[in-house]
């Protein structure tokens, strides 16, 4: 092997990560000088172009989807998918005969979400917007928080509205399920101190987590808030709900209660 080609490969690969690691403190500033309504945006970008592949659209629920969902679902109940994306999960709960409506901040996955509708021979309503500040017009039985949905909401104030937001339009013996990504306790200073200082700066309305992962993905930001033992609980017993099954593996699922 020559010296010199070794030399470009070490020389490159301390570069890239330098710039790596720069990337990530950026999307961390970045974060930081947004206002929380204004992060939303960003995120909602990032998910404009997930699951917009008819296969993976037409496949139906996961496994962990039926296996949760179905414990808690009856027969009559009216559902609002909040995320519902680019239809997935709601045209896999129209085909095991639910009703079911959905709630989705990105304008593009909607419009995909209809066709495929369409496409599945399914009905459903769609609405475009975010779960804590849309004005929900209906009642409904069930909120499914959609695949990790409720991890990917900025800032635990704003997560706890939503779940106010839902509880409020819960009908009687309504439930909210969720899952939720977690994590051990993690060192993240130089990050979440660089998107704290900025935000001081910038003036923000939102504080971030030491548990908060931002980074950048093709159509904007990513945000998600990996949970800490006690968290969830947390968030839910501050929006007034009561935990009716909860189970945390690789991940958490959980059923809330208003009543
Ligand atoms: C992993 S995707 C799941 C999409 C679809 N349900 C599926 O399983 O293919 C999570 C979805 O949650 C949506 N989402 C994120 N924050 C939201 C919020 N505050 N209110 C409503 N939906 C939100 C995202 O736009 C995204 O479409």
């Amino acid at each position: 092997m020559s010296a010199w080609r070794w030399g470009v490969y070490r020389v490159s690969y301390y570069v890239g990560r330098g710039l790596i690691r720069a990337a990530r403190l950026l999307a961390y500033a970045t974060a930081g000088v947004l206002t929380r309504k204004e992060l939303g945006r960003a995120a909602a970008g990032r998910w404009s172009d997930f699951g917009i592949d008819e296969t993976y659209v037409l496949s139906g629920l996961f496994t962990w989807e039926e296996n949760f969902y179905f414990r808690f679902l009856k027969p009559d109940d009216h559902v609002l998918i909040v995320g519902a994306g680019s239809g997935r999960d709601l045209i896999g709960l129209r085909r095991a005969g639910y009703r079911v409506d959905g709630l989705e901040p990105s304008a593009t996955a909607v419009t995909l979400a209809r066709t495929m509708c369409a496409k599945a021979g399914v009905e459903a309503d769609f609405h475009v917007g975010w779960i804590e500040t849309t004005s929900i017009t209906e009642k409904y039985d069930v909120f499914i928080f959609s695949w990790y949905c409720y991890s990917y909401i900025p800032d635990r104030a704003t997560r706890i509205g939503a779940l106010r937001a839902a509880s409020r339009h819960l009908a009687p013996g309504g439930r909210i399920i969720l899952s939720y990504t977690v994590t051990e306790p993690v060192t993240r200073y130089l990050p979440r101190a660089v998107a704290a200082r900025v935000g001081r700066l910038a003036g923000v309305d939102w504080t971030p987590l030491p548990t908060d992962v931002i980074m950048f993905e093709h159509g904007g930001l990513h945000f998600e808030h990996q949970f800490l033992p006690g968290e969830i609980e947390y968030e839910a017993q501050s929006a007034g709900l009561t935990i009716a099954a909860h189970q945390v593996g690789d991940d958490g699922l959980i059923m809330l209660m208003a009543d």
